[in-house]
């Protein structure tokens, strides 16, 4: 029998501190501390969120070990998110990471938040179903990101389009702070959206080169037309701020769910995974749903929310295929705000 394998990992690319800890393909643990301290300034202040990580990261390790069941000396080896993602808050991660493994004396790994989100598709676990077949078409959509990945293996994906702008869950976050709701705003809207009318306004679709993507225009358009209302009826907004986020959820997952089509048209691959924070919206999920009878139905994947924002099961899922290839980083790397893609 092959020597199972156990990981630490540790995710802080953004605004949340996390720890995982895998045996082979399954997760043990899954610790997430949210850094509440954002929600007043509308975004995330990065000077703010590595001082958060600072103060999260020791115990947010420890519950993970402690919920695993595991000793430290069980580990063989820790891994960490090297990019992108905010330099202070990656930095936190990074150097805690190089610390425990020198101690330890086992391998480091450095892992892609990107291609983290995607691969939570291969946890084994209760709440995962099955694992999509290769090759599979992956939305992977966050605040930070919005790319159409064609995933042929592992290690083999190929971006087929992505934001020239703003990312889609930025146009949740930047629409939020505009209508005066906290940050982050995604599942906010996503919550008054089920109460509205996504008829009740119109906005204008951006047009984008072949399965790239564009929504600062539509923040733009959003921004205009309910001003122009305002003016009219200066309670516009909050009589009808479940009408506008319904308009403004179905306007957004129109333009995914259509560049999803164009990939499927444009690659003739029909199984359809979605990844990122924006995966756990309720409206595309259900989109996706519906999509999946019929003669041409798609083959849909949909991760549990846990694995949807960060989280640092997904980095320990990534690191677990890294480890099974030797792919390991020296502890002088770091991190890297805008690393390249390994995809
Ligand atoms: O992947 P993630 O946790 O962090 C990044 O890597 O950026 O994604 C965070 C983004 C935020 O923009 C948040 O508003 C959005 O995901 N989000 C949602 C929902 N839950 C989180 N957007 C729409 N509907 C949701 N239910
Ligand atoms: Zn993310």
């Amino acid at each position: 029998m092959e020597k199972s394998i156990t990981i630490l990992a540790i995710e802080s690319s953004c605004d949340d501190t996390s720890a995982s800890i895998i045996k082979d393909r399954k997760i043990l643990s899954n610790i997430v501390a949210n850094q509440e301290v954002h929600e007043q300034y509308g975004g995330v202040v990065p000077e703010l969120a590595s001082r958060a990580h600072m103060q999260n990261i020791v115990p947010v390790v420890e519950s993970a070990v402690k919920a695993a069941g595991i000793n430290l000396n069980d580990l063989d080896a820790v891994a960490y998110t090297k990019g992108p993602g905010l330099m202070g808050s990656l930095l936190v991660g990074s150097s805690f990471a190089q610390s425990l493994s020198y101690a330890l004396n086992i391998p480091l790994i450095g892992v892609h938040h990107m291609q983290g989100h995607i691969m939570a598709h291969f946890i084994k676990d209760d709440k995962v179903k099955n694992s999509p077949e290769f090759p599979f078409i992956c939305l992977t959509v966050s605040g930070g990101h919005t790319q159409l990945v064609l995933v042929k293996a592992v290690d083999d994906m190929e971006i087929l389009g992505e934001t020239i702008d703003d990312a889609a869950g930025e146009a949740y976050d930047k629409t939020a702070r505009f209508l005066g709701l906290p940050y982050p705003g995604g599942p906010v809207i996503d919550k008054l959206a089920k109460l509205g009318n996504p008829k009740f306004m119109q906005f204008t679709k951006p047009r984008t080169e072949g399965l790239n993507f564009s929504f600062s225009g539509l923040k733009t358009n959003i921004i205009q037309k309910v001003n122009k209302e305002e003016k009219l009826n200066p309670d516009f907004k909050k009589e009808h701020l479940n009408d506008i986020c319904a308009s403004v959820q179905k306007t957004i997952v129109d333009i995914l769910i259509g560049k999803i089509k164009d990939a499927i048209k444009q690659t003739g691959v029909s199984r359809v995974a979605i990844a990122g924070g924006v995966s756990a919206n309720s409206a595309l999920r259900a989109e996706l749903e519906k999509r999946e009878t019929g003669k041409n139905g798609w083959d849909v994947y949909i991760p549990s929310f846990e694995y949807c924002t960060d989280n640092a099961g997904m980095i320990a899922i990534t690191a677990h295929f890294q480890y099974l290839k030797k792919d390991f980083i020296s502890r002088t790397e770091g991190a890297s705000a805008r690393l390249k893609s390994r995809i």
